[in-house]
């Protein structure tokens, strides 16, 4: 009789070593045989090649600045006619919502280790006066497209497999924040990797493992097979941006009408960098394609650089809102093409377990954590599309606990927009030199999600509600 314990172990052992990886087989042998049946789906489907690919990659020199140029974008719009070309965007754009041709994309995974915030990112409470969690946010801005243009928007919610129960429950608890179609699914994940490309083992009997990036959205949404269901008859569009953004509008129309009226394959918002050494992504363009280059990949000199005016050279910043052409998107969301997209590389501390079988902390970078990038999309198109945007109206991201791009900044920033907004809807409130007022201000997405839609609505209220600390109007 065959032993299937035996088979198992057998199998798990030949991958091992067939992938140079024996170092972890006497920690596996003597594991019982779930676990190696465990261990064998978990590293199947690794390719082990490509990691040792990358590994090599970390030799090579980097990036050479000289072949990179600045990517052109469609300004805000300044003259008569651009201002007519925005607003004939919006009418396409809503036009477009009208027809339910747009679904929503989320990605709420990694690790959020920068906001020392373990549980999902989008249960973390940003909203200035009521503290909605980042989630609630955008199902309210989601549903009140819905109902501004009458159709159903689906939402799709990329997770990290650890949170994916919680955040199901969070979503069944809240009864979907009443949108009909909520979609949650997990990212998957890679092994960690030490400078030599061998694997790292985070206990006796458990490989060390990270998320694989929000690149992992194809692989994850190839696994669900969710785009053919929900293309038919009626997705032609997908808005896509990060969970950690407040100010992000899943629903633009602006944005949708400028994609669809130019046909892009690949849309993308970008905002002026602040300073050179801003932790945000720039587009560039090489090769005739544009691109995004991470800051952490940036030569410092085209960081720095300035044209004659002084603005920065490499100045336009990623603030990750992009909308993917339905066919495009799901053209990469097939077998074969989903795990396509480059591994970027991060070098990181983490504990392992060594050869004398115990755990060690490491004080010096030890491991590679290796990632694919949604961005990395935007070379493959045909016609890609930037769309300048102000900071204030589009980007004041949740990235730290303090400091730059944390909750406290975020904040002011969403109080700083809807006191905007009050201004000219002719509201006298006391304001600082940048525009924020002493105290939270908080506008629903039930009563308005943009400033002209604001203004349409506030103008028309016979008896304007007072504004003061902690005003909240829904
Ligand atoms: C990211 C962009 C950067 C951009 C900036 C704007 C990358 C690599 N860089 O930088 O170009 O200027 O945002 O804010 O994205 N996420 C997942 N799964 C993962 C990893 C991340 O879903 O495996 C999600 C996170 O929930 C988060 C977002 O992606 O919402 C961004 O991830 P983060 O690692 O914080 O990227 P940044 O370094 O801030």
């Amino acid at each position: 009789m065959v032993n299937r314990g035996k088979v198992k172990w057998n199998a798990l052992r030949d991958l091992l070593i067939r992938n140079d990886q024996d170092h972890v087989v006497p920690f596996f042998e003597n594991l019982g045989e779930d676990r190696h049946s465990e261990l064998l789906a978990q590293l199947e489907s690794i390719d082990f090649s490509q990691l040792r690919r990358e590994v090599l990659r970390l030799r090579r020199p980097s990036c050479d600045g000289s072949r990179l140029r600045p990517a052109t974008c469609i300004p805000l719009p300044g003259t008569t006619t651009e201002k007519a070309r925005w607003k004939q965007a919006w009418v396409d754009g809503e036009t477009v919502l009208r027809r339910g041709e747009v679904a929503v994309i989320t990605v709420a995974g990694g690790q959020g280790t920068r906001l020392g915030f373990d549980r999902p990112k989008g249960f973390f409470p940003i909203t200035p006066v009521k503290g909605k969690s980042l989630f609630q946010l955008f199902a309210e801005k989601i549903r009140a497209g819905e109902c501004r243009y009458g159709c159903t928007v689906p939402w799709l919610i990329l997770t990290g497999p650890d949170h994916l129960e919680e955040t199901k429950a969070f979503f069944v608890e809240q009864k979907n924040f009443g949108l009909r179609e909520v979609y949650i699914f997990a990212q998957g994940q890679l092994p960690t990797i030490d400078m030599d490309g061998k694997l790292i083992l985070s206990a006796k009997d458990s490989v060390a493992m990270h998320p694989d990036g929000h690149g992992g959205l194809l692989c994850a949404l190839e696994k669900i097979g969710l785009l053919q269901t929900l293309r038919l008859p009626r997705i032609r569009h997908f808005s896509y941006f990060q969970v950690d953004n407040p100010l992000a509008s899943p629903l633009d129309p602006y944005f949708i009408g400028f994609h669809t009226g130019m046909e892009a394959q690949v849309s993308s918002r970008c905002v002026r960098k602040n300073f050179p050494g801003e932790k945000v992504g720039v587009f560039v363009e090489s090769e005739d394609r544009t691109r995004v280059m991470e800051y952490s990949d940036l030569p410092p000199e085209c960081a720095m650089a300035t044209d004659v005016s002084g603005r920065l050279h490499f100045g336009l910043a990623n603030v990750a809102i992009h909308l993917f052409e339905a066919n495009f998107l799901e053209h990469f969301c097939q077998a074969g093409r989903s795990n396509s997209l480059p591994l970027h590389i991060s070098l990181r501390k983490v504990p392992y377990i060594n050869a004398a079988a115990h755990l060690v902390r490491p004080v010096e970078i030890n491991a590679i954590k290796l990632e694919r990038f949604i961005f990395d999309l935007l070379p493959q198109a045909e016609c890609a599309v930037l769309l300048e945007g102000r900071r204030e109206e589009i980007f004041s991201p949740v990235k730290n606990s303090a400091g730059l791009d944390s909750v406290e900044t975020s904040k002011r920033d969403q109080t700083r927009q809807f006191a905007d907004w009050l201004a000219r809807g002719k509201v006298d409130l006391i304001r600082d030199a940048g525009g924020t007022p002493p105290f939270f201000l908080e506008i629903a997405p039930s009563f308005a999600v943009s400033c002209e839609e604001f203004l349409e609505k506030w103008m028309q209220l016979e008896k304007k509600p007072a504004v003061g600390a902690n005003f909240y109007l829904e």
